[in-house]
């Protein structure tokens, strides 16, 4: 099975002046792609070549597992990002402040998390196993779905995401990014967040073609194109 790049859920140029239409044809049409051209690849003809990608995340390490969840950790990424402004549930909002105390708290720490998040990586808002909501900073490639964990909300702070438009500045970058949360994508995962374990999770573990986690990102990004 080969991997194909995705086409971005809004127009290149609809997040500027947060990101601007050079930053993320670069970061899109070059590094996303890259990882995936890279998987492609290096899954010819081994065991790897019919697994999901979610699957191959589970089962891999090195150089297949970087890009496999490169390529998972960037899907994810284009659909926590929009050019209008949303708003989490009332569901997730409530979540938010029962753990976190406020919604401004929350952008406190996600914020710092993802400024002193050291090199490269990612910083998430996940549900871990116990449903417990948290932040989570990981490194490079790392990801929660190795982990078994469900990501509603994830910031890229590899340089690249930013460098173009902000240099060294990643705090102006993370204000930016919290202006542009697409906090209707991450409400959905949370409404959904049984059918994620008991389907998704599973699917992953599971290596289900039918029902994975990946088609229940197609079917987010399809329902948020119908409404848009
Ligand atoms: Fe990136």
């Amino acid at each position: 099975m080969q991997h194909t790049l995705a086409a971005l859920p809004y127009d290149m140029d609809s997040l500027e002046p947060f990101l601007t239409q050079q930053t993320l044809f670069y970061h899109h049409e070059k590094h996303h792609a890259g990882y995936i051209n890279k998987l492609n690849a290096l899954i010819t003809g081994t065991e790897y070549e019919e697994m999901s990608l979610e699957y191959i995340i589970t089962q891999s390490d090195g150089a297949i597992f970087n890009n496999a969840a490169q390529t998972f950790n960037h899907n994810f990424y284009w659909n926590c990002l929009s050019p209008v402004a949303t708003t989490p549930s009332d569901a997730l909002l409530r979540k938010i402040t029962e753990v976190f105390g406020s919604m401004e708290k929350f952008k406190e720490a996600f914020l710092n998390a993802a400024l002193t998040n050291f090199g490269s990586g990612w910083t998430w808002l996940v549900l871990d196993q116990h449903e417990h909501l948290k932040i989570l900073n990981t490194s490079n490639a790392q990801t929660p779905i190795a982990h078994n964990e469900i990501p509603l909300l994830t910031c890229d702070v590899w340089e690249h995401a930013y460098y173009l438009d902000y240099k060294n500045e990643r705090a102006k970058y993370l204000d930016g990014f919290w202006e542009h949360i697409n906090w209707e994508n991450a409400s959905k995962v949370f409404a959904d967040k049984e059918h994620l374990n008991t389907i998704g999770l599973y699917a992953i573990v599971n290596n289900d073609p039918d029902d994975s986690m990946s088609d229940y990102l197609d079917e987010l990004q399809r329902a948020e194109e119908i409404s848009s």
